[in-house]
Order: structure tokens, then sequence, then C-alpha cells
């Protein structure tokens, strides 16, 4: 069938009608409306793009049972990654921990630490032409992780922590001159100076700006506020929006 030129929609894997368990299943009607939507789009304006997109947080282990992490969902750069896929792009999602779902047509990359992520991004990164880096990364991650459980004999204790590597730094000192290199920037105060030391320090050529002071901007909400800041200092302002028109304002902005 598909050597005439249809689309097929893969099928789901679980638990069949007959009791057996394996591929067979009718596809989830959100994955059957992203193709729909796909394969509707008249003039997709990523078509053939290969795009890098980071989401959620990251875990660093103190001992088996617990870590450090922050209150990232994933859903803005999940958005994200449905809005640039259903433009055409083909997209490479390395993600944290989250319980958001992915559509199907997304190459997702799980990972845990800040360390995988930065490998991970490492070795995508230089077949595509953007990155998009919406992750809350550990900026530190546990100097000697415990193998066993801590057990709670003192009143007070420290952990001692070193600096996790710099994913869109790193990426920003690879890229080539055909790649575009996006960053987010979560500030409290001083939001838009930090945001442009930001973008210049990682050699970034956009980056977005999310104000924690903004309400329903930030973690875990559906929505979000944003400003765009370019390298000449340009800057594009949006009003509170879902993540999903965020997502559609970022990626248009840029293409433009
Ligand atoms: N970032 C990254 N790797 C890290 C830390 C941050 O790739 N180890 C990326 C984030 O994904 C984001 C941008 O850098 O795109 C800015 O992240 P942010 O946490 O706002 O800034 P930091 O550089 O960590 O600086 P600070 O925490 O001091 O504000």
């Amino acid at each position: 069938i598909s050597s005439f030129g249809n689309k097929v929609i893969p099928v789901g894997y679980g638990e069949l009608a007959s009791g057996l368990v394996g591929a067979g299943r009718m596809a989830e009607p959100e994955d059957i409306v992203s193709w729909l939507e796909l394969f509707f789009k008249s003039t997709p304006s990523l078509a053939g793009k290969k795009m890098l997109i980071t989401a959620g947080p990251t875990r660093e282990s103190i001992d088996p049972v617990r870590f450090l992490s922050n209150h990232s969902t994933g859903k803005m750069g999940i958005a994200i990654a449905h809005e640039c896929a259903s433009r055409g792009a083909e997209v490479f999602l390395v993600c944290g921990p989250t319980s958001e779902k992915v559509n199907a047509e997304i190459n997702v990359t799980r990972i845990q630490t800040a360390a995988e992520m930065h490998e991970a991004c490492m070795n995508i990164f230089p077949e595509t032409d953007m990155a998009i880096m919406t992750a809350a990364v550990a900026d530190y991650s546990i100097a000697n992780p415990a193998q066993e459980k801590i057990k709670k004999k003192t009143d007070t204790m420290s952990l001692e922590l070193i600096k996790t590597k710099d994913i869109l730094r790193d990426l920003g000192k690879i890229k080539k001159e055909h790649q575009l290199l996006v960053g987010f920037a979560l500030e409290t105060e001083h939001e838009k100076e930090h945001a442009l030391e930001k973008l210049h320090a990682k050699n970034a050529d956009w980056i977005v700006l999310n104000s924690l002071k903004d309400a329903g901007a930030g973690f875990g909400a559906d929505t979000n506020k944003i400003s765009i800041f370019d390298r000449k200092g340009r800057e594009f302002s949006f009003t509170l929006k879902s993540k999903k028109e965020v997502a559609s304002d970022i990626i248009n902005t840029i293409i433009q």
C-alpha cells in the first residue's frame, strides 16, 4: 500500500482483543489526529529540517532512593516538539522524566541525568539544522552519590555538589554556520539583562525568556508568557497563551 504513495498510520502495541499482547491495537486517537494534521498541512514550513529539542527536568542521584531535581514537567518542550513535527520537521526529542505524552512521530531519547542529556545532545546535534533547549538541566550533580541508602544518623548533613556541563554552551561551541541554536532562560529578577547575557555567553541565536514573576507562566502550567530576543537585542513579546500557541509563536518568530 505504501508503495503507491499512501501513508499508513502504524498500529499501536499492547493488549489485543484476542487477549494476546503485541502490535495490532488501533493507533491512539491523538496519534491519528496528529498524523492527519501533518498530512493536510499544505505548506509545512519546516519540511526537510531536522530539529533537536530538549525537555523536562533532569535527576541527579543522591543515593539509590533519592535525587535532586526541579519542577519542570516537560510540557513546553514537548509542545514545541509537536509543533515542529506538525510543520514537517524530523524531530529528535531528548527528554528527562515526564508523564506528558509524546506523539508517535517524534524520535525520543529518554534520559535521567544532566550528563546523559549532554551526551545524547552532543551526538544528535551535528546532524540537525536547529536545536531548541527548553530542558531545566540541573546545574549541579552530587559529587559522590552513595551506593547504599543514606541512614539518618546525624542532625545535619551536607552534600558536596559539582557543576554539570552546560549543554547549550557546548552546542554553541560546535555550532556550524548553517545551524541555529535557541536557548531558554528562566529568571526571577533582572530578566532581560540575564537573558541577553546567556544568549551571548552560550553563543545562541535566540533566547526565549520566561519570568517566574508572571502569573500563569513557568513550571507545570498549561500556559506561558514569553519574550524572545535575538543577537541584535531585538525583543518580541507575547501575551499569556496556551503552551501550544507559545510553541507556534516561537517557531513563527524564528522562521520569519
Ligand atoms: N542549560 C543547559 N545545560 C545546563 C544548564 C542550562 O543546556 N547544564 C540550558 C537550558 O536548557 C536553557 C539555558 O541553558 O536553554 C539557560 O538555562 P538557565 O537554567 O536559565 O540558566 P543557567 O545557565 O543554568 O544559569 P543560572 O542557573 O545561573 O540562571
